[in-house]
């Protein structure tokens, strides 16, 4: 059955302004849910429209592709835990990304098949969609593989990058220019789709493990333009917004990633930063002698007898998953007449809104979770920190921007260190996720509380109980 196309853009139309409400829906943690649901309807009926609309693949195929699909996507649901999120996302990332270049390179080739030329917009948007699928496919594998310590972390700095990259970067242009102007073979675009990947590769290699998050939110940008680029070569207005919507997503969440890092994005591409520690500084030189370590018994007198508790989440507490006791203790606290409240730093954990995520899961009241910037000035006036399962985010070291063998140099910090108190929860005294020791562990106003999360959360609460 093939549906009149007024009525195919019309239904487009609505799916439209359903993804636009999606994503607004999506700013706020309170709408999120709602805004999810509007964008999951537009995707819906897009998706059964088009089924009718162009009767260009068989059922068949569609219902395989399908079930393929879900069973790939359950089993991935299934296993990866919600912790290694980062490697799955840029995986999917990936898979967009090369679904986009391999449908241009399909259209293009059943397009060589018939009669007709091909016209300018057709194979300009083919070789874009090659170009920025493949780099978007090969780069989302060489971040998968960082994050998932299949290679090495540590940016990989080979002499004459930046020629080489600009070297592909011409070549890519050039195959573009050949596609344009001889549009009687398919050559050109499955070599841009070698070179592109290629470009992938060098592109994101050199880029160290601390900041892969800026990656990752890029990618998914690319992403989305590779399916906008696809939508121009299938002349489908659907797939040209849905994808324009993901690009500009996609930048504006590397923006505020870039923000949260202090790093600006030709940095991150180009300067190989976000280096593993060159010439790590040994624990002992800053712990030796100087850590305390302290009981559940003790700190929760420490928190009985405060008036102002911030707690600091970070992924610790999401592989422990603490938060339900966390929850838990904290209302202990709250009836006894503690004030608490939740810092929260935009690259805490291992995704963008990873602890907002946790702490909602539990029924924390959004107002009780303050933003880095926001709640930074009142640790002066804060009794008591404790840090739960976090360790870059209020690693003092990021303050040094002199050392460039600092993964975080620059880094904005949550500042617990000028608290008065500051409780740190955690198994040891191992580095986080950029490998470096934490001077926090050792200063005056800490004490170390050594436990898994969930059950030095729950000893509180008993401790709290008791008193
Ligand atoms: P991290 O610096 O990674 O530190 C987490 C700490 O949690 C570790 O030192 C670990 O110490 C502790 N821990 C692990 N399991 C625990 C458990 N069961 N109970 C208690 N503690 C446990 O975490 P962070 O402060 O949240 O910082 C996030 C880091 O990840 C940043 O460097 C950020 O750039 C990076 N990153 C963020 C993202 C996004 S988008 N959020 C994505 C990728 C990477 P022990 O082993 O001693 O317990």
């Amino acid at each position: 059955m093939v549906i009149d196309l007024s009525i195919v853009n019309f239904v487009y139309l609505v799916a439209v302004v359903l993804f636009i409400l999606g994503l607004k829906g999506l700013s706020h943690p309170r709408t999120a849910v709602r805004g999810n649901l509007m964008g999951a309807s537009g995707m819906l009926i897009a998706i059964v429209v088009t089924l009718f609309d162009q009767n260009i693949v068989r059922f068949e195929f569609i219902v395989m592709g399908l079930l393929i699909g879900t069973v790939l996507g359950a089993a991935f649901a299934f296993r990866i835990a919600m912790t290694s999120m980062p490697q799955l996302v840029a995986l999917f990332n990936g898979l967009g990304g090369a679904a986009s270049m391999l449908v241009a390179g399909a259209a293009l080739e059943q397009e060589l098949t018939g009669t007709n030329s091909l016209g300018l917009q057709f194979t300009m948007a083919s070789g874009i969609s090659a170009l920025i699928g493949s780099i978007t496919l090969l780069g989302s594998l060489v971040a998968f593989g960082k994050l998932q310590g299949l290679i090495t972390e540590s940016p990989v700095l080979m002499p004459g990058r930046h020629i080489l990259n600009i070297t592909l970067g011409l070549i890519s242009i050039g195959l573009i220019v050949w596609l344009v102007l001889d549009s009687s073979n398919s050559l050109p675009f499955w070599i841009l789709v070698g070179v592109a990947a290629l470009f992938g590769i060098t592109l994101v290699i050199p880029i160290g493990g601390a900041d892969m998050p800026v990656v990752i939110s890029l990618l998914n940008s690319y992403s989305g333009l590779a399916a906008s680029a696809t939508g121009f070569v299938l002349q489908n207005n659907m797939l040209i917004i849905a994808g324009a919507l993901v690009g500009a997503a996609g930048i504006i969440l590397t923006r505020i990633m870039c923000k949260a890092m202090n790093r600006s994005l030709i940095n991150v591409l180009l300067a190989g930063v976000g280096a593993v520690a060159t010439s790590p500084t040994q624990d002992n030189e800053v712990y030796e002698g100087k850590v305390k370590s302290t009981s559940a018994d003790e700190v929760a007198m420490l928190l009985e007898d405060a008036r102002r508790v911030v707690i600091v989440p970070g992924y610790g507490m999401a592989v422990a998953q603490a938060q339900f006791a966390v929850r838990d203790f904290t209302s202990l606290l709250e009836t006894k007449g503690v004030e608490v409240e939740f810092a929260i730093h935009p690259v805490a954990g291992r995704m963008p809104g990873h602890m907002n995520v946790l702490l909602a899961e539990v029924n924390i009241p959004y107002e009780k979770l303050r933003e880095m910037d926001d709640i930074n000035p009142t640790f002066e006036q804060t009794d008591v920190v404790l840090v739960i399962g976090a360790n870059d985010v209020v690693n003092p070291v990021a303050r040094d921007n002199d050392d460039p063998g600092n993964p975080i140099a620059g880094m904005p910090i949550l500042d617990v260190d000028h608290a008065r108190t500051v409780v740190v929860i955690k198994r040891s005294l191992s580095p986080g996720f950029a490998g470096i020791p934490n001077p926090l562990f050792a200063a005056e106003n800490c004490l170390m509380l050594f436990a898994d999360a969930k059950q030095a959360a729950f000893d509180l609460a008993a401790a709290i109980k008791e008193l």
